[in-house]
């Protein structure tokens, strides 16, 4: 067996804000097919610390940015964790980024600053007799880790996976002491970013290699209307760059075994799932398709769009069933748009739920202004849900138009449209119907 730390902010089914902690979790079980240990550092949220079996204390620190810290080993839900437990940092109520009144946490630099310094003494020290030989960070949470690692002695390479360049993990420049950075490193070709520190840059410009989650982003990445500014930073790199398609869960995912469904293998199956999907949100029968959206309420989501163009889907018997949450104006605007009988809207998160509407549905829209990978359409492949997703980043790679030659060749696999407009969506939308 090879070693290697995964370092992370959330791991499902730990802890899950978005895509992030289902690839973070699904992990370790696949690269273990391949010969690799992959453990996970984490933060101890108290959810966390409640899901899984502690074990002793394997790494100490006496002051971790204003408190005492420790690294407990932990396992638990086929994982094998390290957390980091920082009462001061990560003992509170709230969301992992985000306090009760949903504003982020004035102290998240110091927070994941924490989490990348102990998974550096991970690294470099080892944890009982556990070393890794690799350290995988994921996102601006993990990005000062390749920093820290620097100069270190006996310290392993490291990978940094780009899930959203849209994050950057800033923090103002009079933390860089406190952040136990380099002054040095505050620099154009260094962590600094428009006179802040860039948790994110830091990983990009530090690290061994770079990855991130689709061929298709890892080019896109390159261009200025994707990169969020540091495109220029990732064009430096672009030898040690590469896009490397997520995986789903398929034991988490798989409709024979979904304990949220009558598991299915036919179509009769399905259509029992599809009228479950029905009668939970109050939809009858309209003659067209039922589709669903699950997803976080953001403007990458390119979820207004859909509101603008659902009059297309509604006139001709289509329905929507929307599970989501974020945006406060898009939550008001889904609410508003269910008085239309078609549509049905659940503003929350729930994860049974998302299982049931992904399963029952006939089709399952993305419409993204731009995604990296993207994962619901992936679950939508698995269950007999047909994608219907904006050409950009993952969802280029992972879903086959059903163009008219791709029809006839028997290889669709779903609806893609560009551009990404009103417009772009309703064409899929009419597409959809026909087919349907
Ligand atoms: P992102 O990470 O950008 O949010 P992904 O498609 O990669 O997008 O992953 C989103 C994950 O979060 C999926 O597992 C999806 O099912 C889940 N999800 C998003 N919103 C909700 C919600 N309101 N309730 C339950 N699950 C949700
Ligand atoms: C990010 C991206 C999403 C991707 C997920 C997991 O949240 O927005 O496209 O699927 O990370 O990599």
């Amino acid at each position: 067996m090879r070693n290697v730390l995964s370092v992370t902010s959330e791991c499902a089914p730990l802890v899950k804000t978005g895509g992030l902690a289902d690839v973070a979790g699904a992990l370790p079980a696949a690269v273990a097919e391949h010969g690799w240990d992959m453990r996970t550092i984490l933060p101890a949220y108290p959810s966390v610390l409640s899901q899984v079996k502690t074990q002793k204390a394997v790494l100490e620190e006496e002051d971790l940015f204003g408190g005492p810290a420790r690294i407990l080993s932990a396992t638990g839900v086929g994982l094998r964790l390290f957390l980091v437990d920082a009462p001061h940092l990560f003992d509170r109520d709230g969301l992992p980024y985000l306090d009760p009144e949903g504003v982020d946490w004035k102290d998240n630099p110091e927070r994941f600053a924490a989490l990348s310094w102990m998974a550096m003494r991970i690294a470099t020290e080892g944890a009982g007799k556990w070393k890794p030989e690799i350290v995988h960070c994921h996102d601006w949470q993990a990005g000062l880790t390749p920093v820290y690692l620097d100069g270190k002695k006996n310290a392993p390479g490291s990978i940094m996976t780009v899930h959203n360049v849209a994050f950057h993990g800033l923090a103002p420049a009079n933390l860089c002491a406190k952040l136990r950075l380099p002054p040095s490193g505050f620099t154009q070709s260094g962590f600094e970013f428009w006179r802040q520190i860039s948790a994110l840059k830091a990983g990009l410009m530090w690290a061994t290699k770079i990855t991130t989650v689709s061929p298709t982003y890892a080019r896109e990445l390159l261009r200025p209307e994707f990169g969020m500014g540091l495109d220029g930073v990732l064009a430096g790199r672009r030898h040690d760059l590469s896009g490397i398609l997520n995986g789903i869960d398929k034991v988490a995912w798989d409709p024979e075994t979904d304990p949220e469904i009558a598991t299915y293998k036919t179509p009769k199956g399905k259509a029992k799932a599809k009228k479950k999907l029905r009668d939970e949100f109050g939809l009858g029968d309209a003659g067209g398709p039922l589709t669903v959206v699950v997803s976080r309420l953001s403007d990458q989501k390119g979820l207004d769009l859909l509101l603008d163009a659902l009059p297309v889907l509604t006139d001709r018997g289509g329905q929507l069933a929307l599970l989501g949450s974020g945006d406060k104006a898009l939550e008001a605007r889904f609410r508003k748009a269910a008085e239309h009988p078609h549509v049905a809207v659940h503003i929350g998160y729930d994860e049974a739920k998302a299982h049931r509407m992904i399963a029952g549905a006939d089709a399952i829209l993305v419409p993204s202004r731009f995604e990296p990978c993207g994962l619901t359409q992936l679950y939508g492949l698995r269950y007999g849900t047909v994608p219907v997703v904006a050409y950009t980043g993952g969802l280029v790679d992972t879903v086959i138009n059903a163009s008219p030659a791709a029809l006839r060749a028997g290889v669709a696999t779903g609806i893609q449209f560009n551009p990404i407009t009103v417009d772009g969506l309703a064409q899929a939308l009419f597409a959809l119907l026909d087919l349907y």
